[in-house]
């Protein structure tokens, strides 16, 4: 923590007015699934596919290469997000195009997800359920892919009433083929756009204007700027990747920054001690 009194301060003011006035807005991969895995890398909701069956070895390959050379700028904190916006967009649209041509059906999306090696970080039961039980609105905001990750919830058992997903979602035609990705485009850098796009939801929130954010990436710190008259914030990092460069960036943007963290341990004592 860059300044433990201010967030003691948050929290303070957050439990004094309720749980009734809290929302949670959270980022999908490698914030709320688990970045490493005994020593192997998990994968986000675009792996689960890149690496499933329903990919050609010819789509893996170039699918690799898209993330071999865009993974490392999208974390690179020496370059200007406006010089990376472009990049982003570019990868990710080279990907979905790739993805379009492997004709995925949409039957195989369970069977994708069950075979893969995606994690929930430990404690997500306590989380999951947690929120729910208080009714507290869960969003979670993602730049990944939305049929994908609402498989993962709901294969683990806690895609809860309480939770509403923004995100990229898959366009299949009349016989259950991917043909594209509908709406517009949410990468890691948009999410700011994607809150305002979305302007109904926050507006039926506007009774909570306290707000846990958790995210992984830098352009998560962006996912509540459609909250109408936000009262208070308070910001989890994980930082999983590249910590020695990214640490400082991290500790002056999130308000906890926990490093190489694997499970939910923190922001559950946060809603523990809200509730
Ligand atoms: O849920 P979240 O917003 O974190 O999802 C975005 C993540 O998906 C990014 O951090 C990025 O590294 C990853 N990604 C990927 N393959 C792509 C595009 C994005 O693994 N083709
Ligand atoms: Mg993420």
């Amino acid at each position: 923590m860059r300044d433990p009194q201010r967030v003691q301060e948050i929290l303070q003011s957050m439990m004094k007015a309720g749980s009734n006035t809290v929302q949670v807005i959270s980022d999908f991969d490698m914030t709320l699934t688990r970045f490493m895995y005994n020593g192997k890398r998990c994968p986000t909701c675009h792996n689960i596919l890149d690496n499933s069956r329903l990919i050609s070895d010819d789509g893996k390959v170039e699918l690799k290469e898209l993330l071999d050379t865009y993974y490392p700028i999208e974390i690179d904190t020496s370059r200007p997000v406006e010089e990376k916006l472009p990049l982003m967009v570019e990868w990710w649209t080279k990907a979905h195009e790739l993805l379009v041509q492997q004709a995925i059906r949409k039957d195989m999306l369970t069977t994708a997800v069950r075979e893969s090696e995606a994690k929930l970080r430990e404690g997500f039961q306590l989380f999951f359920d947690h929120l729910h039980e208080h009714s507290i609105p869960l969003l979670i905001f993602s730049a990944g892919i939305g049929d994908i990750l609402e498989e993962v919830i709901q294969q683990a058992g806690v895609f809860h009433p309480n939770v509403k997903v923004f995100s990229n979602y898959m366009d299949f035609d009349e016989s259950g083929v991917l043909r594209a990705f509908k709406g517009e485009l949410i990468h890691v850098y948009n999410k700011r756009e994607g809150a305002i796009l979305n302007t109904g939801h926050f507006q039926e929130l506007r009774t909570r204007p306290n707000v846990l954010l958790m995210g992984d990436s830098l352009g998560d710190l962006n996912m509540a700027d459609g909250v109408h008259d936000m009262e208070n914030i308070l910001k989890i990092g994980f930082l999983n990747d590249k910590v020695e460069e990214r640490k400082q960036s991290y500790l002056d943007l999130y308000d906890i920054v926990l490093i190489k963290d694997e499970t939910l341990e923190v922001p559950n004592a946060v809603l523990l001690y809200l509730t």
